[in-house]
């Protein structure tokens, strides 16, 4: 069987397969569904200074090809974040805390209370497209480029960057340019495509209540985006930056393409939401039966090596 085992920062991991930070990981409760789970780590919802309701409802809807959503980052503040780190341990897996302070300041203070606590590695989320009254910080490279030297300043954990997605070469360039000056250890992306709008024809009215009915899009809707997000950062950092690819990982094929493209790591949202918990070990089984098929052992033996039609 093939071994689909990987490393991020340092961190051996049984699988490359896990949930993504958003989907049904805001409470205790939740975490302890996905330990139990055959996720390889467990992501936390990211987390802001002081507790957040979100936005108002109907803020999430399931479509024909993946979900859009504007939660307006529920959560239950840090502080909980940490204490369920400590609680999550007896899982033996890497747990991951996502922060998403809404300042410069807030993100210092979390940061430096996460410094304490026995989270494995950070995923910085400074993409949110759904805060009401807040662009997307994740493009505004300046501001990232601020946001990182504090965080980083300040962190004695193992820090990467989720990013929004990207949609022109220039703006990979430009992203690539700030990300590189930092110690980032790995990158997420791509964040859910925001600001995308589903109509109901029938009610002639949007589906989800928040910005109007505008929100981000997940599933297999954006995962060719995310693929050439997952390739283009690969190529930049030419294969040093671990690459975690999320967006619409529904099967082992699709993870496949994802290690293909470069990624190191894949994570699981929308599908996690719709099929429950189980998908983790069935996109792994999937995973290791292509591999098998293709006479693939490790991910090392195909990870980037996309072929390109010359
Ligand atoms: C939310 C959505 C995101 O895409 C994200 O990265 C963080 C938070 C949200 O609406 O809760």
């Amino acid at each position: 069987m093939a071994s689909i085992a990987t490393e991020i920062c340092g961190i051996s991991m049984e699988t490359c397969v896990f949930n993504a930070a958003g989907p049904a990981d805001v409470t205790l409760e939740e975490l302890e569904v996905i330990g139990k789970s055959k996720s390889s780590a467990i992501t936390m919802k990211s987390c802001t200074l002081e507790a957040r309701e979100g936005n108002p409802e109907p803020r999430y809807r399931d479509l024909a090809f993946g979900s859009i959503n504007s939660m307006g980052l529920p959560n239950l503040g840090y502080r909980k974040y940490i204490e369920f780190v400590a609680a999550l341990k007896k899982f033996g897996k890497p747990i991951i805390p996502s922060i998403s302070g809404l300042t410069r300041q807030d993100n210092e203070i979390i940061f430096e209370a996460f410094n304490d606590s026995e989270a494995d590695f950070i995923e910085f989320n400074p993409g949110s497209p759904n805060t009401i009254g807040k662009p997307t910080a994740g493009y505004d490279m300046q501001y990232v480029d601020e946001l990182l030297t504090a965080a980083l300043g300040i962190s004695n954990k193992p820090v990467g960057i989720k990013l929004p997605p990207y949609f022109d070469f220039v703006h990979f360039e430009q992203a690539w340019k700030v990300l590189k000056k930092h110690d980032i250890k790995f990158i997420s992306t791509i964040n859910s495509v925001g600001n995308a709008l589903v109509i109901d024809p029938e009610k002639e009215q949007t589906v989800i209540k928040p910005k109007g009915g505008f929100g981000g899009l997940g599933g297999q809707y954006i995962k060719p985006t995310a693929l050439a997000n997952v390739r283009k950062f690969y190529e930049l950092s030419e294969g040093k930056t671990p690459i975690i690819g999320v967006g619409g990982v529904f099967t082992g094929v699709d993870a496949f393409e994802y290690i293909l493209a470069g990624a190191t790591a894949v994570q699981v949202g929308t599908a996690f939401l719709q099929h429950g918990p189980g998908v983790f070990e069935r996109i792994q089984k999937e995973l290791r039966e292509y591999m098998d098929k293709k006479g693939y052992e490790t991910l090392e033996d195909f990870r980037g090596k996309l072929k390109v039609i010359e």
